[in-house]
């Protein structure tokens, strides 16, 4: 094993952009990540949003924290729900809204107590595209294909994106306003191979051919969107639907993963803090840079290599004990990992332009809520050290050396071997003067000195580190302590092309520096 770690950084070597599209987010009427979450149904000690009118009943301390984090995209509002979801339950003055049982997520023989609350729409269809609006983030509406029509699919993007001389846009002048919101994303079903999601497709051909009808009615309302069709591991499934749908029908792949999967086997209440579920972790990040290739494989196989369509991987996310998606909370552990897979993000957005953490709020969430306040997760913070912090050329050649460890099998992730110990990535800006290097030190105990050497870029003696770390990687903030663990900003001196840096142990460390 060498005890070395070396890394080369020459900035004129090949570069890529990077989509900010990987920077996305997702949620759903499950658990609570809307009803008490996104939306506070019961009391709260905490202040209501005063800001835009339409968004009363959201708390402040919810909106910011959505506002702070930047999602690029943000898609509502599943998931599973989203194919038993009548948008007109969802729209009118909020007295007006029916409530409905949330037939996805609402089995009690099956599901744990609070998986699936009914559901009072209050967060319906305009408070959702305003939330987006105020945000900034573009909105990605999955359609009901399980228990909805394709009249109804094509009624919502009239509402959302047409004149108000429609009967749908006429209807939204009336109950919100006479702009069109010009909803670009829609998805026509959600894991519709499986036999957990209402509307369940054994066969990808008659996926295709229902997914056409709606497709050609939907476009019909508006031939500017962008449609996403349904994927995932089964080669054959992919290409067959592929070719059945045709190029002209279809712009994204959609795929998810979660890791490590432990509530298949219905193991345990608790997040397993264990070494060996971390170093698991710690190796797992290139199986989603795998599933990419696979699946851009069947994507140029059925359509050829000159195909417009991308990979979008609308939900990716941490789920240990299946009761996570109705509140959980998350440690610096689940942090580092996600910042392992947004490096691969960065590197293959080119095949994959879009990436959906999979939930924002109490559901697999980034941020928890509690009526008191917020818990920003260690994986709000690296989503948010990204957006934040690095740029959008990625330098694609590095040179890295470093030490490795082996890691054994947990929940859906194999052994690994040769792991490295150090993974890098380093962003540039577009006038390049100002460069992002990203370390994750994966060491569970042992802070690693590393030597980097900058070719081609002579910075400016001070630079800044920022840090995600603390002194276990199971280290969690909590109701007790919401900042136990927080973003560390430092000051660095004497920076240079050579220079050599400590990284502690089970940290993010990002080096910023500017040119000379
Ligand atoms: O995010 C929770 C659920 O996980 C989604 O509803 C579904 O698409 C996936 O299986």
């Amino acid at each position: 094993m060498s005890r070395e770690n070396n890394i080369v950084v020459d900035v004129e070597s090949k570069k890529k952009s990077i989509n900010p599209m990987i920077y996305s987010n997702f949620i759903e009427h499950l658990g609570e990540c809307i009803h008490n979450g996104i939306w506070a149904y019961d009391p709260v000690n905490v202040p209501l949003f005063k800001g835009n009118p339409k968004l009363k009943g959201m708390r402040e301390d919810v909106f910011n924290a959505v506002k702070n984090l930047k999602p690029t995209v943000l898609r509502a509002f599943g998931g599973c729900y989203s194919d038993v979801y009548h948008w007109k339950d969802a729209i009118g003055s909020r007295d007006s809204r029916k409530t409905v049982k949330n037939i996805a997520w609402n089995d009690p023989n099956l599901l744990p107590e609070g998986t699936g609350p009914d559901i009072e729409n209050q967060f319906g269809i305009d408070e959702f595209l305003t939330l987006c609006e105020e945000i900034s983030a573009k909105p990605y509406l999955n359609v009901n294909y399980g228990t909805g029509t394709p009249e109804e699919a094509a009624d919502w993007v009239e509402y959302c994106n047409c004149s108000t001389n429609t009967k749908y846009g006429a209807l939204r002048a009336k109950y919100r306003r006479k702009e069109p919101y010009n909803v670009q994303f829609w998805g026509i079903a959600n894991e519709i191979y499986g036999f957990w999601e209402r509307g369940y497709e054994k066969k990808p051909e008659n996926y295709a051919k229902k997914y056409l009808e709606f497709a050609k009615q939907m476009r019909e309302k508006d031939p500017t969107i962008k449609l996403f069709a349904c994927g995932w591991e089964n080669s054959k499934w992919n290409q067959t639907l592929l070719k059945n749908i045709g190029e002209d029908w279809v712009d994204y792949l959609t795929i998810h993963r979660y890791f490590p999967n432990l509530f298949a086997k219905a193991s345990g209440e608790k997040h397993p803090d264990k070494p060996k579920c971390y170093h698991a972790l710690m190796a797992s990040a290139p199986l989603i840079e795998q599933y990419i290739n696979h699946t851009w494989e069947d994507i140029i196989t059925a359509l050829g290599k000159n195909t417009h369509v991308r990979i979008a991987f609308d939900e990716w996310g941490v789920w240990y004990v299946f009761k996570d998606v109705i509140k959980s909370n998350y440690n610096l552990q689940d942090g580092l990992w996600t910042a392992l897979v947004l490096m691969n993000f960065q590197k293959m957005s080119d095949k994959c332009p879009m990436a959906n953490w999979s939930q924002l709020v109490n559901c697999l969430g980034a941020i928890q809520t509690d009526p008191d306040g917020l818990i920003l997760t260690p994986i709000y913070l690296a989503l948010k050290l990204f957006k934040d912090h690095t740029y959008y050329n990625l330098i694609e050649d590095l040179d890295i050396k470093c030490e490795t460890f082996d890691s054994r099998r947990y929940g859906r992730i194999p052994k690994s071997e040769n792991v490295p110990y150090i993974d890098c990535n380093a962003t540039i800006n577009d006038k390049e003067d100002k460069l992002s290097i990203m370390f994750v030190n994966k060491h569970f105990t042992n802070n690693l000195i590393v030597n980097l050497e900058l070719k081609s870029f002579n910075p400016s003696e001070q630079g800044e580190i920022i840090e995600l770390n603390s002194e276990s990687p199971f280290d969690y903030n909590t109701i007790e302590n919401r900042n136990k663990i927080k973003l560390k900003h430092k000051k660095v001196e004497e920076c240079k092309s050579k220079m050599t840096l400590e990284l502690p142990a089970h940290s993010v460390v990002l080096l910023k520096l500017n040119k000379k």
